[in-house]
Order: structure tokens, then C-alpha cells, then sequence
């Protein structure tokens, strides 16, 4: 089962959670990591799911064509979106207090 941490406002929230899981899921059913992670759309949209994966980044996933566009050089930082993951292996992840600052507004991308 992996195991998640999350840095938020200076506090770090540890949680397992069940292979193949996804975070926002779980906030949007009041589990762990809920209520500390914010999120919006689920749906790689709103950028607001936005994490700096702090360990574990190498097992995940190479980003999806949301995740480019939305965080562009932010994925460079190490930035992902939580909603467009699922976790199979241990994470930690940081989000911050300011949500980041997204690559390209909602309305050029057709939503
Ligand atoms: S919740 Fe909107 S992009 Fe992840």
C-alpha cells in the first residue's frame, strides 16, 4: 500500500492509501488526504491539484498532455497534478499555500 505524505502550511499529513488511488478521489469521498489537499475540477483543468512531488517522482508516470499544458515549466520544477495520478508507489508531495501560477488560462484550452 503506498504510503503518502503531504506538506501543506507547514504541517505534513501522512497517509496509505490503496494501490491504483487516486488523491483527489479520495479528498472528494472525505478520506485521507482530506481535507489538506486542495483541488477544483479533477480533470486536469483547473491547476489548482498542483504538487511538487518531493520523493518519488520516478515512479510515476510521465505526464499526461493536461499536465503540459497547464504546468509547462513547471513540470521542470517537479510540479504534477495530483488529479491526473495514480499512485502506486510512495509519495511525497509539497503543495503550496498560493496555488501555482498556470501555463495557460483555462479558456485557451477549450474548456
Ligand atoms: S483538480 Fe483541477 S487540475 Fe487537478
Amino acid at each position: 500500500m503506498p504510503k503518502v505524505t503531504l506538506h501543506r502550511d507547514g504541517h505534513a499529513y501522512h497517509g496509505e492509501v490503496a494501490a491504483n488511488t487516486n488523491l483527489v478521489v479520495k479528498a472528494g469521498i472525505r478520506q485521507f488526504p482530506y481535507p489538506h489537499l486542495r483541488y477544483g475540477c479533477g480533470m486536469g483543468k483547473c491547476g489548482k491539484c498542483a504538487c511538487r512531488v518531493l520523493k518519488g517522482a520516478e515512479q510515476l508516470p510521465e505526464p499526461n498532455w493536461k499536465e503540459k499544458r497547464r504546468l509547462g515549466p513547471g513540470l521542470d520544477e517537479g510540479y504534477r497534478l495530483i488529479c491526473q495520478l495514480w499512485l502506486s508507489h510512495d509519495v511525497e508531495l509539497l503543495q503550496d499555500e498560493i496555488p501555482i501560477e498556470p501555463s495557460a488560462p483555462a479558456a485557451l484550452q477549450g474548456s
